[in-house]
C-alpha cells in the first residue's frame, strides 16, 4: 500500500523481548511487505481474509496487512501508520491495545484461558449488562454477534410455539442461515435466500420488509428482529414512531420484539438505542463492545422468556468457550470505562468528525454527507438524498466512495473498504486526530474529484 506516513517499525524487538513475545509468532517477524501477507494468505485462506467485508473486493486493491495497534492507529507490516475508522467494525472503543483492556487481558490469561465451568467474571459481566440496558433481566454469552443473533431467534420461536421471523431490508444481523435472506426493494419478500448455501427452508418462514416502516404483523409471527439503528446501511436514524409501532405492533400479536443492538451496545450509551429511544424490547443482542475487542456476544432479556434456555426451560444453547474468562475480562474492563461522560464525549467527537468530513468534501466540491446518530457517523457519498432505508441507501455512489477511501487511505487514514459501513469513533480520536482527519480529507476529496473519470 502506498503513502501513509512510515514513522514505526512494525515489530519494536525490544519492546517485544521485554513483553516476553516468542519471536517466531510476532506478527511481523520476516514479512517484508502487505504484498507478500496478502498473496500467502492467498494461498491459505480464501480470499485472503476470515471476514468477506475485510477484503477490498468493492473498493478494488489489496488489503492491507496489520502488524499492530495503538489507540487512534493501525500500523501494518511495512510500518506505515493509518489513522484507523474501523476499530475492528466497532468491537474497539477504547482505541487500540488500551492499557486497561491489556491489563484486563494480561491478568486474566494467567489465571488459564477457558475451563468449562461457571465463573465469576461472567456473572460481573451479566450483572454489569442487566443494571445498564432496560430490557435485560438476564443475559447469556455467546462468542459472536452472530452466535447472539441465532440464538435469540431460536429462543423465540421456542417461548411463541411459531415459526415465522420478520427483518428489515439493509439490517444485518450476521451469518446466520435463517437472517441471511434476501429482500426485494420496498416490498415485502418471503424466504429468499441471501447468497448461496442457503436452503430454501432456511428462511422460507422469514419475512424481510422495508427499514422505518411498521409492517402488519399476524399471530404467525415468533419475532420481529430490527437494528435500533440502522449500521449496516450507511447509518440510519429510525423514524418518529418507528420503534414503538414495533413495539405496539408485537404487544398486538404476542411476537417477540428482538433488538439486535450487536452495534448499538453500549457504543450509544450505557442502555444502548433501547435506552435512547426509550423503547424496550424483549430481547437484546450484544457483541463488540461488551467483549473489549475480544470474541463475544450475549442475548439478554426478560426474566420469563431468558428462562426458557436449557438447562431451565427447552431451547437448547450452549458453548464451549461461551462466557471466556478473557473476553468477559475484557469487556468488564471496557464497560468500566464507559461511564455516561465518556458517551458525551464520544458524541461531540462524532459530530466533529462529521463536521470537519463534510468540510473538506464540500471545500473540494466532493458530493457526501455524514450523518450522525449519537456517536455513529455514516456516509452517503454522491449528490443524493438523506436515506430512510435500503432503497435510499443503495443510491450511494460506490465508485465515489472507491476514488475517496484509496485518496483517504494514501493520505494515511483507514476507512472501511466498503461504502456501507459505519465510522466508528472511539477514545483514541482526540481532537487533534480529528482535525488531522479533516487535513487529510481535503487533499483526499480533492484527489477523488480530479480522478472522476
Ligand atoms: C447489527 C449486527 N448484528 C450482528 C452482527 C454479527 O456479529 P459478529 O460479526 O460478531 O458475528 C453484526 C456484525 O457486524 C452486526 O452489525
Amino acid at each position: 500500500m502506498s503513502g501513509g506516513n512510515p514513522t514505526m517499525a512494525p515489530c519494536d524487538v525490544e519492546r517485544c523481548a521485554a513483553a516476553g513475545c516468542i519471536p517466531t509468532l510476532c506478527v511481523g517477524a520476516g514479512l517484508a511487505s502487505n504484498d507478500e501477507v496478502f498473496e500467502r494468505s492467498c494461498a491459505a485462506i480464501p480470499g485472503g481474509v476470515n471476514s468477506s467485508i475485510r477484503a477490498f473486493s468493492s473498493v478494488g486493491g489489496r488489503p492491507y496487512a496489520v502488524a499492530r495497534a495503538e489507540g487512534a492507529h493501525v500500523i501494518d507490516v511495512e510500518g506505515t501508520r493509518y489513522i484507523d475508522l474501523v476499530q475492528s467494525y466497532g468491537a474497539v472503543i477504547l482505541g487500540h491495545a488500551h492499557p486497561a483492556i491489556t491489563a484486563a487481558v494480561a491478568g486474566a490469561a494467567v489465571d488459564g484461558t477457558s475451563y468449562g465451568a461457571p465463573t465469576p467474571r461472567e456473572m460481573r459481566l451479566a450483572e454489569t449488562i442487566a443494571g445498564a440496558v432496560p430490557s435485560c433481566d438476564q443475559v447469556r454469552f455467546m462468542n459472536s454477534g452472530t452466535e447472539a443473533t441465532s440464538t435469540a431467534v431460536r429462543l423465540a420461536r421456542g417461548a411463541t410455539g411459531r415459526d415465522r421471523v420478520v427483518i428489515f431490508h439493509g439490517n444485518f444481523h450476521g451469518a446466520t442461515d435463517a437472517l441471511l435472506a434476501a429482500g426485494g426493494s420496498g416490498v415485502a419478500t418471503l424466504g429468499l435466500p441471501g447468497t448461496a448455501g442457503v436452503p430454501a427452508g432456511a428462511v422460507a418462514e422469514t419475512l424481510v420488509v422495508p427499514y422505518n416502516q411498521v409492517p402488519e404483523l399476524t399471530d404467525e409471527v415468533a419475532a420481529v428482529m430490527v437494528e435500533p439503528v440502522a449500521a449496516n446501511m450507511g447509518v440510519i436514524p429510525p423514524a418518529p414512531g418507528f420503534l414503538d409501532g414495533l413495539r405496539a405492533e408485537c404487544d398486538r400479536v404476542g411476537a417477540v420484539l428482538i433488538f439486535d443492538e450487536v452495534i448499538t451496545g453500549f457504543r450509544l450509551g450505557r442502555g444502548g438505542a433501547q435506552a435512547t429511544f426509550d423503547v424496550t424490547p424483549d430481547l437484546t443482542t450484544f457483541g463488540k463492545v461488551i467483549g473489549g475487542g475480544l470474541p463475544i456476544g450475549a442475548v439478554g432479556g426478560r426474566r420469563d422468556l431468558m428462562e426458557q434456555l436449557t438447562p431451565l426451560g427447552t431451547v437448547f444453547h450452549a458453548g464451549t468457550l461461551a462466557g471466556n474468562p478473557i473476553a468477559t475480562a475484557a469487556g468488564l474492563a471496557a464497560l468500566d470505562l464507559l461511564t455516561p461522560d465518556v458517551y458525551i464525549e464520544l458524541m461531540a467527537r462524532a459530530r466533529h468528525l462529521s463536521a470537519v468530513l463534510r468540510d473538506a468534501c464540500d471545500a473540494a466540491g466532493f458530493a457526501a454527507s455524514f450523518p450522525v446518530v449519537g456517536t455513529l457517523v455514516g456516509m452517503v457519498t454522491g449528490d443524493v438524498p438523506r436515506p430512510v432505508d435500503f432503497a435510499g441507501a443503495t443510491r450511494t455512489d460506490e465508485a465515489a466512495y472507491a476514488r475517496f477511501f484509496h485518496a483517504m487511505l494514501a493520505e494515511g487514514v483507514a476507512m472501511a473498504p466498503g461504502a456501507y459501513e459505519a465510522i466508528f469513533v472511539g477514545l483514541g480520536h482526540t481532537d487533534d486526530v480529528l482535525d488531522r482527519i479533516g487535513e487529510a480529507a481535503h487533499r483526499a476529496a480533492a484527489t477523488a474529484v480530479a480522478a472522476t473519470g
